[in-house]
Order: structure tokens, then C-alpha cells, then sequence
């Protein structure tokens, strides 16, 4: 029978070239049920980055899951025998997706067994052509976790600590990094190091002279060499491929060693493959190989959108927003237009490369994040409660406030022999806070007008902002912790600080000036 490729939709294309990619390979195929019992996963809760998981009860009563991931199915099923096995997946998963479970298309490949310099730069090799079979241009970044971890092991750091500084550095998170070295007493060698390393990004030639000058023990010596050894090799494979470094790229300690690497394709505003070595994984299910991997999502395609070459900025309607324009206009990005009376919402000033939306305060991030702006100004309150996956590039300094902890004058919740009941707009600050201190407590969501919550005894306390401290005192309450202190970000979309850098590094350093 002919076939005619034509049939094809522009998704099914990509798979079949991708398909016979990694054939061409060696990579043979791994076919799996979409069904997998739950407790694998509910082991294994930090290798996936989400909680909510699909289940239902199976026929033998045994308690069952949609698969959400396709790793997790190959290391349970691949028998520890030596040698090396070459794998590659064509499989719908389930995970969640805003408010919604999805269905998502993944296409990628994993290698079991001995991984050597030469198959790691395959593997690497194969994950730019995967790039380049779906869309141009294409970013591959590369990081390594023993580098990071070499880095943290020199400082006694809890486990909560590491966590916080992890995150800092995957936000690119200058000032955060800063301020928690301090909180924690850290040595200012350590601090300086640490910020190097989040904000360095570059060829392997370029930033390797930088990455020597932190590099402090064993561990990171052995990355560096592992990162020059793998980048010769890839070298070596295609010499137009180039090893490119970013340490923004972190994984879960507990299951990633070494290499790590990510991948973006302009217009798509977030990473569409993701990889790296996770024999940790391995070791949990008692095997002693290695392994090596990468996903590609391919549901992604369908977000991509024509770029253009504007700077979209997210402003915070109000008056936040209003000293966050001046910023810009102050550092050379005025648009003229946005100052007369209208009730438009988009205004571009083609000759300074701008273009400002007003959004709503709390939504600044889901439009960076989402790629619809490239960067935003959205208050610390709103990115704790939300945590978009986003680069947090300055402090701006202003809307200066704190999130705090408030009750009705004289009262102590250690007092209280019951689960405390806490109103506020920001459950997740809340929870976390509550988390910490190993509390139980009733969360009660309220819009606005938070204050009267305890009032009218719907709430022992309130989590909220202070700025003045006058809400609070005309309406007897007070003040009884302060959690954070709150101040105005710059944030950047991951994808467009990769494809837009000049620009955008450019205009935050006009800011800073
Ligand atoms: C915020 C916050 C407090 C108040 C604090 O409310 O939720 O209620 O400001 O400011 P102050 O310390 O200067 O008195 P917002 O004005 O956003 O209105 P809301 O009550 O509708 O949330």
C-alpha cells in the first residue's frame, strides 16, 4: 500500500522524524502500559516536579495511576544485567496542567547501563537535532549537578536551606541569594561563588576560565573536567554542535548526579526538552548502572507563537505599576502614549523596542510565565503565593511592605488548644509559614478586606500585607510576626531572557545605572 506522508498532521511528522532519529541510532523501541501501580510513584515523589497524580482502583482492588512519567516505567522494568541498553519511547502521559489534568504527547530516549564521555555527548548530540527537527532557532543548555552540589557541601546547610538556595538559583535570583547568605551566616566566599554561578551563561569556552576560579573541591573539579571531556566529545560527534552552560538549570539533588540540560525553541515560552544523569534513581530501585536521559513534550508545539522584536512588558495596573513604568522611562524605555487618558490596555513604543500591557497585579506572572510578556514588574507576595517558573532578575525597590502574621491586640495562638483558624488572600505564603512551624491550621481564602476577619471571630488571625501598619490600628489589631519582607520584582519569561539576552540584559543594566 502507498503511504502518503501528506496525511501526516505537523505533531505526527515531528514524531515519525523523531522516531526514526534515534533508530539511526540504535535506540531500540520501549512500548508500556499507560496504567502503572501507584506506589511507584508515590515512592518516588521528588523526581516528578508535580503532586497531583491520576488514580483509580485496578480490578485486583490494587491502587492504580494514569502514568505521569515514563522514567520511572523503564528503571522499574530494565533488569540490571551489564552492558548497555539504548531506548527510546513514543507515549502519551497525564499529568496536571492548570486547573486540569492533560494529556500529553512525550517523545525521548534513555540509556541504561555504562554511560561513558562518548555516549553522554550522543545523547546531548541527539537532543539538538531533536531541538532542530521541531522548530528553529534552537537553545540547548547545559548544567551539572555535581558542580552545584560540590558547591553547597562545603557550607553546613540543612536540607531546607539547600532548597531555598537551589531555587534562588534556578530564578537567577541575585538579590534573594544575597539576602538568604546573610539570614544564614554564610561566608561571603561562599556567597560570591554561589551568585557566580547563577548568573553565569555562556559556551564552555567562554565561562570555563570563571567556573575554575569557584571550583573548591573534588567534587567540582570533577564536574569541570566531566563538562571539558563531554564537550570535546560532542565536538567530536558534530562539530556545529557547542557545549553552552547555564546553571540556572537544577534538578532534585536526591536523583540527578551530573549532567543536566534543558531545551528551548524560540516561541514556545518554555523549556520543551529536558534531561540529564540520574543514576541516584537507579540506586533507589537497588540497581548499580547508569543512566541518561531526555524527554521531549510535544504538546508544546501547539503554544507556539510568532515572535517579534519588541520587549513585551507586564505592568501591574495601580500604582505600583505607575512607579514601576518611571523606572523604565527614567532608563531610556518611555512610551509617550501610555500617559494619555484611554482605557487601553497595550501600548508600544516602537523606536525605544517596548511594548506595555497593564495586567492585573496578581496575574503578572501567569503572562510571563506563559510567555504572552517577556518580562513583568510583580510584587515578592505574589510570586511566593504562586511560584511561577521564572527568572527573578532585580529587585526594584519599590512597594516596599511586609507579609505578615496579625491578630486582635493581646492575643497568642500558643495559647489556643485547637487548630488555628487563619484568614487571608495568600494561602500558600500561609501554609508554608504554618508548614514550617509544624502548625495545624484552618485556612479560610478571603478576596479583601482581610482585617475583618478576626472582627467578626471568623479567624484567630489574618496572614496578610502591612505597609503603613494604619489598617491595623484603626481597627485594633497588631501586628504579631512579620514572615517576609515584600518589594517589587523584575521577572523574565525562561525562554525569552535565552533568544532576547542582549536585549534584555541591556535594559537591566540601563536600570541599574
Ligand atoms: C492591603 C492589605 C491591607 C492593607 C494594608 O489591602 O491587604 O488590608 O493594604 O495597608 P496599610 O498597612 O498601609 O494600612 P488593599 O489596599 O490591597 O485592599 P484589600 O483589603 O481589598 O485587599
Amino acid at each position: 500500500m502507498n503511504f502518503n506522508t501528506d496525511v501526516l498532521r505537523n505533531d505526527e511528522r515531528a514524531i515519525m522524524c523523531l522516531r526514526s532519529l534515534y533508530k539511526r541510532f540504535n535506540y531500540t523501541e520501549f512500548r508500556m502500559s499507560r496504567f502503572e501501580e501507584y506506589g511507584l510513584y508515590a515512592d518516588n515523589k521528588a523526581f516528578l516536579s508535580f503532586g497531583d497524580i491520576v488514580t483509580f482502583t485496578g480490578a485486583s482492588g490494587k491502587l492504580m495511576a494514569l502514568r505521569p512519567d515514563v522514567t520511572l516505567s523503564i528503571v522499574k522494568s530494565t533488569k540490571d544485567e551489564g552492558g548497555l541498553k539504548k531506548l527510546y519511547y513514543n507515549e502519551n502521559i497525564y499529568r496536571p496542567d492548570g486547573f486540569e489534568f492533560k494529556e500529553q504527547m512525550q517523545v525521548g530516549l534513555e540509556c541504561i547501563g555504562e554511560i561513558d564521555t562518548p555516549l553522554t555527548a550522543e545523547v546531548l548530540m541527539l537532543a539538538q537535532r531533536s531541538l532542530e527537527v521541531l522548530g528553529k532557532p534552537t537553545h540547548l543548555d547545559v548544567s551539572h549537578m555535581g558542580f552545584i552540589s560540590g558547591l553547597l557541601s562545603n557550607e553546613e546547610l540543612t536540607t531546607e536551606q539547600s532548597s531555598e538556595i537551589l531555587r534562588s538559583v534556578s530564578e537567577k535570583n541575585i538579590p534573594e541569594l544575597s539576602r538568604i547568605c546573610k539570614e544564614y551566616n554564610l561566608s561571603n566566599a561562599f556567597a560570591e561563588r554561589i551568585i557566580t554561578l547563577a548568573s553565569l551563561r555562556g559556551s564552555y569556552e567562554k565561562v570555563s576560565e570563571k567556573l575554575r576560579s569557584i571550583s573548591i573541591n573534588d567534587t567540582t573539579e570533577a564536574a569541570l573536567n566531566e563538562l571539558e571531556e563531554v564537550g570535546k566529545a560532542l565536538h567530536k560527534a558534530d562539530t556545529k554542535i557547542g557545549l553552552n552552560l547555564d546553571f540556572s538549570i537544577v534538578n532534585d539533588l536526591s536523583y540527578y548526579s551530573g549532567i543536566i540540560f534543558q531545551g528551548y525553541i524560540e516561541g514556545i515560552p518554555t523549556k520543551i526538552l529536558s534531561g540529564g544523569r540520574y543514576d541516584k534513581l537507579l540506586r533507589k530501585f537497588g540497581k548499580c548502572s547508569g543512566a541518561i536521559g531526555f524527554a521531549v513534550y510535544l504538546d508544546l508545539l501547539e503554544r507556539h507563537t510568532p515572535t517579534d522584536k519588541l520587549i513585551n512588558i507586564a505592568l501591574p495596573k495601580g500604582r505600583l505599576g505607575d512607579k514601576a513604568y518611571a523606572i523604565f522611562e527614567k532608563a531610556g524605555y518611555g512610551c509617550p502614549s501610555i500617559n494619555e487618558e484611554s482605557r487601553k490596555l497595550v501600548f508600544e513604543s516602537p523606536e525605544n523596542g517596548v511594548r506595555y500591557f497593564w495586567v492585573k497585579p496578581s496575574d503578572v506572572p501567569i503572562y510571563v510565565e506563559r510567555g504572552a510578556a517577556d518580562i513583568g514588574v510583580a510584587g515578592k507576595d505574589i510570586l511566593l503565593e504562586y511560584s511561577p517558573d521564572v527568572y527573578e532578575l532585580m529587585d526594584f525597590d519599590i512597594g516596599k511592605c511586609r507579609m505578615c502574621v496579625a491578630a486582635g491586640k493581646g492575643f497568642v495562638p500558643e495559647g489556643l488548644n485547637r487548630t488555628l483558624r487563619v484568614a487571608t488572600k495568600f494561602p500558600g505564603i500561609a501554609r508554608n509559614y504554618y508548614e514550617k512551624l509544624g502548625r495545624d491550621i484552618d485556612i479560610i481564602g478571603l478576596n479583601g478586606s482581610i482585617e475583618l476577619a478576626p472582627i467578626l471571630g471568623l479567624s484567630d488571625v489574618i496572614v496578610d500585607i502591612v505597609e503603613s501598619g494604619k489598617t491595623l490600628l484603626e481597627n485594633d489589631l497588631e501586628t504579631i510576626e512579620t514572615i517576609v519582607d515584600i518589594s517589587a520584582r523584575l521577572i523574565s519569561n525562561k525562554a525569552s531572557y535565552k533568544f532576547n539576552f542582549k536585549a534584555i540584559n541591556n535594559l537591566c543594566k540601563k536600570i541599574k545605572t
